[in-house]
Protein backbone atom coordinates (compact mmCIF):
# COMPACT_ATOMS: atom_id res chain seq x y z
CA UNK A 1 0.00 0.00 0.00
CA UNK A 2 1.48 3.48 -1.30
CA UNK A 3 0.76 5.91 1.18
CA UNK A 4 1.90 8.61 -0.96
CA UNK A 5 -0.90 7.85 -3.64
CA UNK A 6 -3.56 9.41 -1.08
CA UNK A 7 -2.09 12.58 -1.25
CA UNK A 8 -3.53 15.16 -3.58
CA UNK A 9 -0.55 17.38 -3.62
CA UNK A 10 2.71 18.17 -1.33
CA UNK A 11 2.39 21.39 0.10
CA UNK A 12 5.66 21.52 2.04
CA UNK A 13 8.52 19.28 1.08
CA UNK A 14 10.72 17.31 3.65
CA UNK A 15 13.68 19.58 2.47
CA UNK A 16 11.47 22.80 3.27
CA UNK A 17 10.13 21.94 6.44
CA UNK A 18 13.89 21.15 7.41
CA UNK A 19 14.60 24.66 6.35
CA UNK A 20 11.61 26.22 8.43
CA UNK A 21 12.44 24.32 11.41
CA UNK A 22 16.49 24.92 11.69
CA UNK A 23 15.23 28.71 11.70
CA UNK A 24 13.00 28.43 14.05
CA UNK A 25 15.55 26.49 16.17
CA UNK A 26 17.84 29.51 15.62
CA UNK A 27 14.90 31.92 16.66
CA UNK A 28 14.38 30.18 19.84
CA UNK A 29 18.20 30.05 20.88
CA UNK A 30 18.43 33.41 20.37
CA UNK A 31 15.49 34.60 22.10
CA UNK A 32 16.07 31.54 25.12
CA UNK A 33 19.99 32.25 26.16
CA UNK A 34 20.15 35.28 27.81
CA UNK A 35 16.98 33.80 30.34
CA UNK A 36 18.72 32.50 33.51
CA UNK A 37 16.14 29.46 33.77
CA UNK A 38 16.14 26.87 30.90
CA UNK A 39 13.14 26.16 28.87
CA UNK A 40 11.04 22.96 28.93
CA UNK A 41 9.37 22.25 25.42
CA UNK A 42 6.21 20.28 25.98
CA UNK A 43 5.09 18.74 23.05
CA UNK A 44 1.44 18.16 22.53
CA UNK A 45 1.17 14.28 21.62
CA UNK A 46 0.70 12.71 18.88
CA UNK A 47 1.24 15.14 16.21
CA UNK A 48 3.53 17.36 17.42
CA UNK A 49 6.10 14.06 18.03
CA UNK A 50 7.90 14.65 14.43
CA UNK A 51 8.51 18.33 14.49
CA UNK A 52 9.24 18.62 18.22
CA UNK A 53 12.25 15.70 17.42
CA UNK A 54 13.49 17.76 14.32
CA UNK A 55 13.06 21.06 16.67
CA UNK A 56 15.26 20.71 19.61
CA UNK A 57 18.02 18.65 17.85
CA UNK A 58 18.39 22.65 16.55
CA UNK A 59 18.08 24.51 19.85
CA UNK A 60 21.64 24.99 21.03
CA UNK A 61 20.51 25.24 24.47
CA UNK A 62 20.17 23.00 27.74
CA UNK A 63 16.44 22.05 28.30
CA UNK A 64 13.94 19.72 29.09
CA UNK A 65 11.33 17.82 26.96
CA UNK A 66 8.06 16.40 27.56
CA UNK A 67 4.74 15.51 26.58
CA UNK A 68 0.88 16.47 27.23
CA UNK A 69 -1.77 14.63 25.35
CA UNK A 70 -4.80 16.05 24.58
CA UNK A 71 -8.31 14.24 23.10
CA UNK A 72 -10.49 16.43 21.02
CA UNK A 73 -10.60 14.88 17.62
CA UNK A 74 -11.45 11.37 17.54
CA UNK A 75 -10.30 9.46 14.37
CA UNK A 76 -12.77 12.48 12.39
CA UNK A 77 -11.73 15.59 10.42
CA UNK A 78 -13.68 17.98 12.51
CA UNK A 79 -13.23 19.11 15.82
CA UNK A 80 -15.84 18.60 18.83
CA UNK A 81 -14.78 21.48 20.81
CA UNK A 82 -13.96 19.61 24.35
CA UNK A 83 -10.31 18.76 24.42
CA UNK A 84 -8.98 17.49 27.51
CA UNK A 85 -5.55 17.00 28.99
CA UNK A 86 -5.35 12.89 29.68
CA UNK A 87 -2.05 12.55 30.12
CA UNK A 88 -0.03 14.92 32.60
CA UNK A 89 3.42 16.16 32.34
CA UNK A 90 6.72 14.63 34.00
CA UNK A 91 8.50 17.75 34.48
CA UNK A 92 7.81 20.08 37.17
CA UNK A 93 7.11 23.22 35.04
CA UNK A 94 6.56 25.79 37.79
CA UNK A 95 8.73 28.46 37.44
CA UNK A 96 9.73 27.60 34.17
CA UNK A 97 9.41 29.30 30.53
CA UNK A 98 7.72 26.56 28.52
CA UNK A 99 7.73 26.41 24.90
CA UNK A 100 4.37 24.76 23.96
CA UNK A 101 5.32 22.96 20.83
CA UNK A 102 2.43 22.23 18.20
CA UNK A 103 1.60 20.62 14.79
CA UNK A 104 -0.84 23.18 14.04
CA UNK A 105 -3.49 25.83 15.60
CA UNK A 106 -6.54 25.37 14.12
CA UNK A 107 -9.73 26.59 16.11
CA UNK A 108 -7.79 27.60 18.89
CA UNK A 109 -9.16 24.98 21.48
CA UNK A 110 -6.51 22.85 21.88
CA UNK A 111 -3.97 25.98 22.94
CA UNK A 112 -6.59 27.14 25.18
CA UNK A 113 -6.60 24.26 26.72
CA UNK A 114 -3.08 23.27 27.31
CA UNK A 115 -2.50 27.28 27.98
CA UNK A 116 -4.97 27.12 31.40
CA UNK A 117 -3.37 23.45 32.23
CA UNK A 118 0.33 24.91 32.34
CA UNK A 119 -0.85 28.63 34.11
CA UNK A 120 -2.16 26.09 36.96
CA UNK A 121 1.25 24.20 37.06
CA UNK A 122 2.77 27.54 37.81
CA UNK A 123 4.72 28.01 34.38
CA UNK A 124 6.39 31.24 34.65
CA UNK A 125 5.63 31.92 30.99
CA UNK A 126 4.07 30.33 28.36
CA UNK A 127 5.30 30.51 24.20
CA UNK A 128 3.92 28.55 21.37
CA UNK A 129 6.02 27.12 18.79
CA UNK A 130 3.55 25.62 16.03
CA UNK A 131 4.64 24.20 12.32
CA UNK A 132 1.49 25.43 10.98
CA UNK A 133 -1.26 27.44 11.20
CA UNK A 134 -4.79 27.94 10.22
CA UNK A 135 -6.22 31.72 11.21
CA UNK A 136 -9.40 31.83 9.10
CA UNK A 137 -10.38 28.76 10.97
CA UNK A 138 -9.63 30.28 15.08
CA UNK A 139 -12.92 30.43 16.80
CA UNK A 140 -11.17 29.91 20.59
CA UNK A 141 -8.82 33.16 21.63
CA UNK A 142 -5.91 32.17 24.01
CA UNK A 143 -3.21 34.28 25.31
CA UNK A 144 0.13 33.64 26.04
CA UNK A 145 1.98 34.26 29.57
CA UNK A 146 4.53 36.39 30.77
CA UNK A 147 7.55 36.85 28.40
CA UNK A 148 6.08 34.30 25.97
CA UNK A 149 6.23 34.61 22.08
CA UNK A 150 4.30 33.04 19.41
CA UNK A 151 5.82 30.97 16.95
CA UNK A 152 4.61 29.87 13.52
CA UNK A 153 6.67 28.02 10.95
CA UNK A 154 4.16 27.93 8.04
CA UNK A 155 0.46 29.70 7.66
CA UNK A 156 -1.91 26.84 5.91
CA UNK A 157 -4.55 27.23 3.71
CA UNK A 158 -7.85 25.50 4.56
CA UNK A 159 -7.10 22.05 3.41
CA UNK A 160 -7.05 18.66 5.69
CA UNK A 161 -3.59 18.06 5.56
CA UNK A 162 -1.18 14.77 6.70
CA UNK A 163 2.46 13.88 6.79
CA UNK A 164 5.07 15.43 9.01
CA UNK A 165 3.08 14.21 12.41
CA UNK A 166 -0.26 14.62 10.99
CA UNK A 167 -2.98 12.06 10.81
CA UNK A 168 -6.18 11.19 9.09
CA UNK A 169 -7.63 8.04 11.35
CA UNK A 170 -4.00 7.66 12.96
CA UNK A 171 -2.78 7.25 9.46
CA UNK A 172 -0.39 9.09 7.23
CA UNK A 173 1.93 10.73 10.48
CA UNK A 174 4.81 8.96 9.03
CA UNK A 175 4.67 10.61 5.62
CA UNK A 176 8.02 13.42 5.26
CA UNK A 177 6.19 15.79 3.65
CA UNK A 178 3.15 17.98 4.40
CA UNK A 179 0.35 17.34 2.14
CA UNK A 180 -3.67 17.74 1.14
CA UNK A 181 -5.24 14.39 1.23
CA UNK A 182 -7.54 13.24 -1.65
CA UNK A 183 -10.80 13.78 -0.63
CA UNK A 184 -12.12 10.73 -1.38
CA UNK A 185 -9.75 9.50 1.22
CA UNK A 186 -11.74 10.96 4.11
CA UNK A 187 -15.34 10.83 2.18
CA UNK A 188 -15.82 7.61 1.72
C1 LIG B 1 -4.78 18.30 16.28
C2 LIG B 1 -3.45 19.02 16.35
C3 LIG B 1 -3.64 20.04 17.42
C4 LIG B 1 -5.13 20.32 17.39
C5 LIG B 1 -5.38 21.67 16.79
O1 LIG B 1 -4.78 17.28 17.23
O2 LIG B 1 -2.41 18.12 16.64
O3 LIG B 1 -3.26 19.54 18.69
O4 LIG B 1 -5.73 19.30 16.60
O5 LIG B 1 -6.75 21.92 16.62
P1 LIG B 1 -7.55 23.03 17.40
O6 LIG B 1 -6.77 24.31 17.32
O7 LIG B 1 -8.86 23.10 16.64
O8 LIG B 1 -7.77 22.56 18.79
P2 LIG B 1 -5.68 15.97 17.16
O9 LIG B 1 -6.75 16.08 18.20
O10 LIG B 1 -6.12 15.73 15.75
O11 LIG B 1 -4.74 14.84 17.68
P3 LIG B 1 -3.30 14.34 17.21
O12 LIG B 1 -2.31 15.37 17.70
O13 LIG B 1 -3.15 13.03 17.91
O14 LIG B 1 -3.27 14.20 15.72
Amino acid sequence: MDLNSDVERILWTEEQILERVSELGSQLTRDFESRAITPVLVGVATGAFIFLADLVRKIQLPMNVDFVRVESYGSGTVSNGKPKISCDLKVDVRGRHVILVEDIVDTGNTLSCVIDYLKSKGASSISVCTLLDKPARRKVHFELVGEGKYYCGFECPDYFVVGYGFDFDEQYRNLPYVGVLKPEIYES
